[in-house]
């Protein structure tokens, strides 16, 4: 294994490597996976959405208060299950209790708050107003998909009589990533424009000759320790990394979801998601049925987005988190399976023996199996 990777620098935050996990939410990044990756030396992200969805939900009252216990308790276990490590949330702008969950972000102690599906233009007023005396407030990553949407947020929160800077951003590919993906086009998807190799350096050297001092996050596809090296040698700092860890015993699914990945035989599609944007996922008969129109009453609705494609009868023709909880917990063909476009090489590590995200991270780092 070649040298060190080096480590990566978010605000006042400092990690041994520069992997950071990627938030996957309803209950798949909880503090379990969170802290592995904090104690092997990254950043640990908590997925924060729809966190309540493990706890039984039966309207929309109950729904936003599990949210809020259960991620109060997986921030504060990440904490102490990391020796106050780098633990951090990932948030989503277009989820109804977007501003609640940063309130209990910041008031419980995380270090850094990762934002995306929008743009988070509100993320440093809502910081700002649950400041809690004694704690520092958290480092803010944007999550983007182009030069132009980084730059807007640089713009709108520069104007604010506090301004304030991201910390970091995460450039995630369309291409490769998976869960929901940062365009509104489908047909964008696979455009080399929208590739790493094509963004990261036009983001990069956009920041420097605007003397920004940002480092850039790659997100997407990447893999090994040859997919990080080459991420740093095209001008990202980091890597956040999702899928690799999908199947890990730390990740919060079922073991019926793991299964269900790593002996995948179906296409890797595009899904028109409720939210508005499309995502990645497993072919499953569930997306098969919904491509043909069919409509899914999965459960009460509990309010979980601003605008969702499915209450008002467009887009798509179910309830995503209800659909998102069925496959998690276990009933596969009754769901969307996001995953990202290497998932079928999960069970490479499943046949090589790896089954903690200890051991990918250490792989990764070229620390000790
Ligand atoms: C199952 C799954 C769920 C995800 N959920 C979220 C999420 O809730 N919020 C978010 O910002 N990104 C989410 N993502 C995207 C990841 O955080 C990450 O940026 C992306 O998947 C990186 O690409 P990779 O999976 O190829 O490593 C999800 C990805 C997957 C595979």
């Amino acid at each position: 294994m070649s040298e060190k990777l080096p480590s990566l620098r978010i605000g006042n935050l400092e990690s041994d490597n520069p992997i950071v996990l990627g938030g996957m939410s309803s209950g798949l990044t909880k503090s379990e996976l969170a802290a592995e990756i904090a104690n092997n030396g990254g950043y640990g992200t908590i997925g924060g959405v729809g966190l309540g969805m493990s706890l039984d939900i039966r309207n929309r009252d109950d729904y936003f208060q599990a949210n809020e216990s259960v991620l109060k308790y997986e921030i504060q276990s990440a904490l102490e299950a990391s020796n106050n490590g780098n633990i951090g949330v990932n948030l989503m702008v277009a989820a109804t209790d977007y501003e609640n969950s940063v309130r209990v972000a910041v008031e419980n102690g995380a270090k850094f708050i990762v934002s995306g599906a929008g743009l988070p233009l509100s993320l440093p007023d809502y910081v700002e107003k649950y400041r809690v005396s004694g704690i520092p407030l958290p480092e803010l990553i944007p999550i983007v998909s182009s030069v132009r949407a980084a730059e807007i947020i640089i713009k709108k929160w520069g104007k604010r009589p506090n301004p304030i800077l991201p910390a970091a951003f995460v450039i995630e590919t369309p291409n490769a990533a998976g869960g929901h993906l940062g365009v509104t086009n489908i047909d964008d998807i696979g455009k080399d424009e929208f590739s790493l190799e094509s963004v990261i350096p036009k983001l990069v050297e956009t920041l420097e000759n605007s003397g920004y001092d940002i480092p850039v996050i790659a997100a997407g596809g990447i893999w090994d320790r040859g997919d990080v090296e080459k991420m740093l040698k095209i001008g990202a700092k980091g890597v956040q990394m999702a899928t690799r860890f999908l199947t890990t015993n730390e990740c919060g699914a079922s073991q019926a979801f793991k299964d269900r990945h790593l002996h995948n035989t179906d296409p890797i599609v595009i899904i028109k998601s409720p939210v508005g944007m499309p995502g990645r996922a497993i072919e499953n008969d569930f997306v098969r049925r919904t491509n043909l129109g069919e409509r899914f009453n999965l459960g009460p609705c509990v309010g979980c987005l601003r605008g969702c494609g499915y209450r008002e009868n467009k887009l798509a023709g179910y309830c995503i988190i209800r659909a998102l909880d069925n496959v998690h917990r276990g009933d596969v063909e009754n769901g969307i399976l996001f995953t990202g476009s290497n998932s079928n090489r999960l069970k490479e590590d499943e046949a090589a023996g790896i089954a903690s995200a200890g051991q990918i991270m250490r792989e990764l780092t070229g620390a000790k199996l």
